[in-house]
């Protein structure tokens, strides 16, 4: 164990982590779900979830890993014993079926940078761009190639390691992400017509909130922080016992935010601002957008450099949702990296096939009155990830217990009334909010 690779810097940590939790969730996700919940009101819930124990959460996932020095299942053995490994292999099941559905949409992503490239997508109608879409999301072929050099890329720099692999590409990629970011909020603010859209994002509009409002929500927030699944838990397995980690947590957590607030306020005022309706669903970011470049002066390039971000964003998250597996047989079977890569690559790109092909030739197989992609996306948002963070917090909270708060507050980092806080929030307010908010949605 002593041999266990670290973090190089702390700087490199925050990187990896921050590069984890901003993703598809952030850039492609957000936008939309807060198009289709109302705006400005589903601004104030999420960020409500966030404080409420989104962020205690985070920190416990970590706190877990760097005590432990193990991967997911590891760990949950080592402080818990007897059942709670099995919170660790869920995890890693959960690791699995997002990359099945990550992968994919990832691809097409870099295929739309060569499209963009190429001028292909000059049109400013959403209905002419829908059906291009839709004619190469429903080829059989096209979008796996890209779904495996995308699979390729994630295998590479994982295969690296954890310093010179997953650390050096996030220290790299994370600024040029929030600089790409920047540019391209910057340009759509500057569009004539943006204040509507900016009133749309920013004023709440509490008739469109009910009981789905707080489900999307909580699965945002799961999904965008990266936890559930025992990806902060890994990371934070690499961190050295003197890190100082709610510092860490509330720097990963507002980068997280802060990517997913600016990519709202890249995309909506731009849809607004060109007459388009911002609860277009999952098509927004691949229909409405390139209208939107199409409308631009420079458009192409700004389409290419749009493209560009969300590939990076994309590339830097599944990095991190196949490290925990990884880790796991590493730790657990003494295998090298690079043969664990390369097997966990396959088994990825093999159940992304289905993924894919529900799009076409497999559209009308269903499952739960669902297709493959969707009910992976259902299964994982809605259920797997949920379920994960609400055994981590029942874990930590009352089995591991006065312990974890020793874990965290004996090094002075968090002072006394905020450490027993966060245990309570633990204990009672993630628990019961989750499990209310699963059970009034799912029955
Ligand atoms: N947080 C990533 C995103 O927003 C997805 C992710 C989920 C990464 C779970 C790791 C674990 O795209």
């Amino acid at each position: 164990m002593s041999t266990r690779e670290h973090w190089g810097s702390r700087f490199g940590f925050i990187m990896a982590a921050a590069g984890s939790a901003v993703g598809l969730g952030n850039i492609w996700r957000f936008p939309y779900i807060t198009g289709e919940n109302g705006g400005g009101a589903f601004l104030v819930i999420y960020l409500g979830i966030v404080i409420g124990f989104g962020l205690s959460l985070m920190m416990a996932e970590m706190l877990v890993g760097r005590s432990a020095q193990r991967n997911p299942v590891g760990a949950f053995r080592q402080l818990g014993g007897k059942g709670w490994p099995l919170v660790g292999f869920l995890g890693v099941l959960t690791g699995f079926v997002i990359l099945s559905f990550y992968i994919v949409v990832a691809g097409w992503t870099l295929s739309y940078i060569g499209q963009m490239a190429r001028g292909l997508l000059h049109s400013r109608y959403p209905a002419v761009l829908g059906s291009a879409f839709e004619g190469f999301v429903a080829d059989p072929w096209r979008p796996l190639a890209y779904a495996a050099v995308f699979m390729v890329l994630v295998a590479w720099v994982v295969t690296g390691g954890i310093s010179r692999g997953i650390e050096r590409a996030n220290r790299w990629l994370m600024p040029i992400l929030f600089l790409l970011l920047l540019v391209l909020v910057t340009r759509a603010l500057t569009l004539p017509g943006a204040a509507q859209g900016m009133a749309f994002y920013l004023t709440p509009d509490w008739s469109k909130v009910d009981g789905g409002t707080f489900f999307a929500a909580i699965s945002q927030v799961f999904f965008s922080f990266s936890i559930g699944m025992g990806t902060m838990l890994t990371y934070g397995s690499y961190l050295s016992l003197r890190e100082n980690l709610p510092r860490s947590a509330l720097t990963v957590g507002a980068l997280d935010c802060l990517a997913a607030f600016l990519s709202g306020l890249m995309v909506i005022p731009a849809v607004f601002a060109f007459g388009f309706s911002p609860s277009a669903g999952p098509g927004l970011t691949f229909i409405t957008l390139p209208a939107v470049f199409a409308a631009l002066p420079g458009g192409d390039l700004f389409g290419m450099l749009f493209f560009t971000l969300l590939a990076i964003a994309a590339l830097t998250s599944a990095v991190s949702i196949l490290e925990p597996l990884v880790s796991y047989v590493i730790d657990e079977h003494g295998l090298p990296r690079r043969v664990v890569v390369a097997g966990a690559s396959v088994v990825c790109f093999l159940l992304a096939v289905p993924a894919s092909l529900s799009f076409g030739p497999w559209s009308e197989v269903t499952v739960f009155g669902k297709t493959w992609f969707d009910l992976m996306d259902f299964l994982a948002n809605n259920l797997m990830l949920p379920v994960g963070g609400l055994l981590t917090a029942l874990f930590v909270g009352w089995v591991w217990g006065r312990p974890a708060l020793t874990a965290l507050s004996n090094e002075h980092q968090l002072h006394q009334p905020w450490a027993v806080a966060w245990l309570w929030i633990l204990r009672v307010v993630a628990p019961v909010a989750i499990t209310w908010i699963l059970i009034t949605n799912l029955s």
